[in-house]
């Protein structure tokens, strides 16, 4: 059995794709100019036909991930790739070349032609390269390009068939004949028509209302989906933005002052900054408690090896307090603690820094920063807060509630004996400040 992610699997995929679009391109050119001699073509043919058995035969051993789930069990790999893919890949492995070589005159149109069947690779090579690059690519960007890919395999065979149907009326040159096709083929199908070189009897007539009508619908086509795929290249910043003007609208509406404005736009641009505008709680609500889990142990991970009170606690208490620890962002300026109002709250500095001031904001007790926690003292001794904080710059803070932290005290006696050890000393370097 191969594993669909095997070094093996990832290169014959790579193989698969690159023959595919060698033989998309080599194939109709030999249908114009003789690159291929009808030796050379059995041969290519079967060279083709012997791969792409290979490859048929290798889906039948390669596993393959359902939901996350490794699937290796022959059966259910064979009815699933008897269900999709197995008919195409079949129809450009049989060895076309050799039967129509036994069947017609080896040169004919009908022997070259039959060639083109192999193409039908393209489809599944279109699908590996999704899956190859699918991970290493923003998944929009990765559409716009393989739409780009396939806009230029159309506009060769177009130009092949448009040599094969105008023929060659001014003795060009095989590259600038092909040259001279592929600006009609691109004019043409971006419906631009210059109308320079216009067909000439009903064969070339027919083929030029079936180009026409395929430009014109690939054309909107295109136009649709690049458009789609810009606003999707980004969609969080694109959704971002709608946001931020929905928000502005109507401050503008309410005549929000512009100082406040400005504060919010601030706030805003740092969000942008800092968690590209997503509400990780948000997130974190949709998603079953179990996965929830594992997904808040990965965000906060940060704070954790930030907050030095963390570094020796136990992981069942790390747990109990990062699945409850929800962010906060505070602008340079704000209040986050008043002294005097009753709390129940305490907060771990992730990113910025906070003053600690005496209730009449005469005296800077302290600054916290990174790693830094405040709060406790209101929470352990039941009063109201004992100073007032205010934020210096912008400050992510994390924001424990009070039902968790006495929940967490009282199940881990060392860590709430560090806190309140810590509360003390807060206390009486207050005291001593006040004494001055
Ligand atoms: P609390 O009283 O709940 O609210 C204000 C917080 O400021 C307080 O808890 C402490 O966490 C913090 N705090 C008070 N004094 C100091 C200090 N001297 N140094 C650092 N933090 C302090």
């Amino acid at each position: 059995m191969i594993a669909a992610d095997s070094k093996f699997r990832f290169f014959w995929n790579i193989l698969i794709s690159l023959v595919s679009i060698g033989a998309v391109l080599v194939l109709p050119l030999s249908l114009v100019y003789p690159i291929l001699s009808p030796a050379m073509a059995v041969l290519s043919g079967l060279f083709l036909s012997m791969l792409f058995a290979i490859d048929l035969v290798l889906e039948f051993f390669t596993s393959y991930v359902r939901i996350g789930q490794v699937v290796t069990d022959r059966k259910e790999i064979a009815s699933r790739y008897l269900r999709h893919g197995f008919v195409l890949d079949l129809i450009s492995a049989l060895p076309w070349f050799l039967m129509v070589s036994l069947l017609f005159e080896s040169g004919s149109s009908a022997f070259s032609l039959i060639g083109l069947v192999h193409l039908l690779k393209l489809v599944k090579a279109n699908r590996l390269v999704k899956t190859l690059v699918e991970e290493r690519i923003n998944p929009a960007i990765l559409r716009l390009m393989l739409l780009v890919f396939w806009i230029i395999i159309a506009a060769h065979l177009i130009s092949c068939a448009w040599i094969i149907v105008s023929g060659n009326p001014d003795q060009l040159a095989p590259v600038d004949r092909y040259v001279l096709a592929m600006y009609w083929t691109v004019t043409t199908i971006t419906t631009i028509g210059y109308g320079d070189i216009t067909p000439k009897g009903t064969t070339q007539i027919l083929f030029v209302i079936m180009v026409e009508i395929f430009g014109a619908a690939m054309y909107g086509l295109v136009i649709g989906n690049i458009a789609g795929l810009i606003a999707n290249i980004d969609v969080a910043k694109t959704q971002y933005k709608e946001k931020l003007e929905k928000i502005n609208a109507f401050f503008k509406y309410r005549a929000i002052p512009a100082e406040i404005k400005r504060k919010i736009d601030n706030y805003y641009a740092y969000l942008w900054e800092t968690r590209r505008g997503y509400n990780e709680m948000a997130i974190l609500d949709d998603l079953p408690n179990a996965l929830k889990e594992s997904v808040a142990l990965c965000l906060n991970k940060e704070i954790i090896e930030k907050v030095p009170l963390f570094n020796s606690a136990e992981p069942p208490l790390i747990r109990d307090i990062i699945i409850n620890l929800k962010p906060a962002v505070f602008t340079p300026g704000d209040y986050v603690v008043r002294a005097g109002e009753y709390g129940d709250e305490v907060f771990f500095i992730s990113r910025g820094s906070v003053d600690v001031m005496s209730p009449d904001e005469t005296a800077k007790y302290a600054t916290l920063t990174s790693g830094a926690f405040f709060g406790e003292m209101a929470l352990l001794l039941s009063t109201a807060r004992t100073a007032t904080i205010k934020a210096v710059e912008y400050c992510d803070l994390y924001v424990l509630d009070k039902a968790t932290f006495d929940k967490v005290i009282g199940r881990y006696p060392a860590f709430q004996e560090s806190i309140r050890k810590m509360a003390e000393e807060r206390r009486k370097q207050n005291e001593a400040a006040a004494r001055k």
